[in-house]
C-alpha cells in the first residue's frame, strides 16, 4: 500500500485533531510512513509540567518504533501556522537516528507546503557513527 503525499498530509491533518495542546494552543499532526507503506500518525501531547510535553513527530516515531516498524521513508507534518512548520531540534535528532535522510513534508491548514530532506534540516548530525 503506498500513499501519495496528499494522502499523508490528510492523515497528519486528521491526527492534528487529536492534539492535546491546552498550554501552547499550537496543534500539530504528523504521519510517518515506512518504505513498505505502513503509516503511523501522531499529535502533540502537552503536560501541565510543560517540559514533559511531546511533539507530534516524536509521538508518531515512538509509536512506530514500539510496534516494531523500521525503514521509514517520509513524514508529513501539519499545523495552522502561516508558514509550514519544521520539526524542532529534538525531533530532528531522533528522526535522523531512527529514519535517516527521510523526506519531510510540512503543510499548513491553508495549503502552503514545503518539502525537504531531513539532511537539509540537520546538515551535520550527531549519531552513533560519532561515538
Ligand atoms: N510541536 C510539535 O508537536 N512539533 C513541532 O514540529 C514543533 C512544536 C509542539 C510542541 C508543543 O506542544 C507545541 O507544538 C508548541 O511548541
Amino acid at each position: 500500500m503506498s500513499q501519495k503525499p496528499a494522502a499523508m498530509t490528510a492523515l497528519a491533518r486528521e491526527a492534528r485533531g487529536h492534539a492535546q495542546a491546552p498550554y501552547s494552543r499550537f496543534r500539530v499532526g504528523a504521519a510517518l510512513k515506512t518504505r513498505s507503506g505502513e503509516i503511523v500518525t501522531g499529535c502533540n501531547i502537552e503536560s501541565a509540567s510543560y517540559g514533559l510535553s511531546v511533539c507530534a513527530e516524536r509521538v508518531a516515531l515512538w509509536k512506530a518504533v514500539s510496534e516494531g516498524l523500521r525503514d521509514f521513508e517520509s513524514i508529513a507534518i501539519v499545523t495552522a501556522a502561516r508558514q509550514p512548520t519544521p520539526p524542532c531540534g529534538a525531533c530532528r535528532q531522533v528522526l535522523w537516528e531512527y529514519c535517516g535522510d527521510i523526506v519531510v513534508r510540512m503543510t499548513t491548514l491553508s495549503g502552503r507546503s514545503r518539502t525537504l530532506r531531513l539532511r537539509q534540516l540537520l546538515p551535520l548530525p550527531f549519531d552513533e557513527g560519532r561515538l
